[in-house]
């Protein structure tokens, strides 16, 4: 497209009319909801979990395909016709998708083989198209490449999460919680947990409590097979290596730009096996299936429930719900997926059950 046409009126027309789109659909949907997690009242420790899986693309990444696509239309990036590409591991192709049909744009998302059917499947039922590669680590150089054979734009949420998401408010994550938690016993939570897949979301709730001057910590979970939490302790951000991560959505090969090591307060590294252990134990408790992510934040959030309960430090702690676990019924609920990945829950079943009788962490 020649300059002349993209500043033309019917280009811009386009655009408007494309944001008008994207934000009616804002405008429809309700809040997600902070549901508290059931711990004994004189632990005098109360768990929240931020409930993503019900946005209409069920998980976090709904409000970062809204932000990537109006960053996009208003940076010109995209106009009328533009085939968008991402390269995502599942949710975000799943939102982006939806906004590009919303949009009437072709959508490609560039993933590894072995994502899971169930998201491949949700990808396509949003009219999006799944383009595979091999090897984890080629989705960006494949993303830029189709990009470039089809005229298109490559969304890059590992680059623009942490830019494209308004980290002072319009309902971001962080001012949803804050506001959600302000009529609870403890308002400000001691510790907010969460994961990382491209940083945005950590990167924004990390800003948010400086910028409104709240006193919580931010503490992010990491999975095996991810460089977060050593390039976080070392301070090395090129850090590189491992394959990729078996918990869908969280844990890089590289540290990507959208990773604001400087606003974590601390990182957890938790095992595969215990994230997976996690989300197998609370489904009873939640009367529903949850997603890998989801366990490996609730991990990481008993550990500190169990820290403030032996130290008799009062409080609130609040973490993510990502997305719902019926993504996931081939993989982390299926016992002979585990068996080949040779997954063992049992050691980290007796932590869990320790933590629910008793308030103690054994890990
Ligand atoms: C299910 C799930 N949980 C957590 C995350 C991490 O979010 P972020 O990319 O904002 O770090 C992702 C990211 O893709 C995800 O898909």
């Amino acid at each position: 497209m020649t300059a002349v046409d993209r500043c033309s009126d019917k280009t811009r027309a386009w655009v408007c009319e494309a944001v008008r789109i994207i934000e009616a659909d804002a405008n429809r949907s309700a809040d997600t909801h902070l549901l508290p997690f059931p711990l004994p009242v004189d632990w005098n420790v109360q768990l929240y979990l931020k409930d993503e899986s019900t946005h209409p693309t069920g998980s976090l990444k709904h409000r970062l395909a809204r932000s990537l696509f109006l960053y996009a239309l208003c940076n010109g990036w995209i106009t009328e016709g533009t085939p968008v590409i991402e390269a995502s591991s599942g949710s975000t192709a799943v939102s982006e998708a939806y906004f590009a049909r919303m949009l009437g744009l072709p959508f490609i998302a560039v993933m590894p083989r072995t994502t899971s059917p169930e998201k491949v499947q949700l990808i396509e039922h949003q009219g999006g198209r799944c383009h595979f590669v091999d090897e984890p680590g080629m989705i960006y150089t494949e993303s830029y490449r189709l990009a470039g054979e089809l005229g298109g734009h490559f969304m890059d949420q590992f680059t623009h999460a942490e830019r494209a998401t308004d980290w002072r408010g319009n309902n971001n994550i962080a001012e949803s919680i804050f506001g959600q938690m302000s009529l609870e016993p403890n308002p400000e939570p001691l510790w907010v947990v969460v994961g990382a897949g491209t940083g945005g979301t950590s990167a924004t709730i990390g800003r948010y409590v400086r910028y409104r001057a709240f006193s919580s910590r931010l503490a992010v979970v990491d999975p095996e097979n991810s460089v977060f939490f050593d390039a976080w302790r070392d301070t090395e951000p090129g850090l590189t290596g491992c394959r990729g991560s078996r918990i869908e959505g969280i844990g890089r090969p590289r540290v990507e730009p959208s990773f604001l090591g400087q606003v974590i307060d601390r990182m957890i590294k938790v095992p595969d096996a215990a994230s997976i252990a996690t989300i197998r134990r609370v489904a009873p408790l939640l009367g529903r299936r949850v997603g890998g992510s989801t366990g490996t934040n609730l991990w990481g959030a008993f550990q500190i429930v169990a820290e403030l309960k032996a130290a008799g430090v009062a409080g609130s702690i609040v973490t993510l719900l990502c997305d719902g676990g019926e993504r996931y019924s081939h993989t982390y609920y299926d016992d002979a997926w585990l068996t080949a990945q040779g997954i063992d829950l049992a050691p980290h079943d007796q932590v869990l059950t320790t933590f629910l009788e008793r308030g103690e962490w054994t890990a």
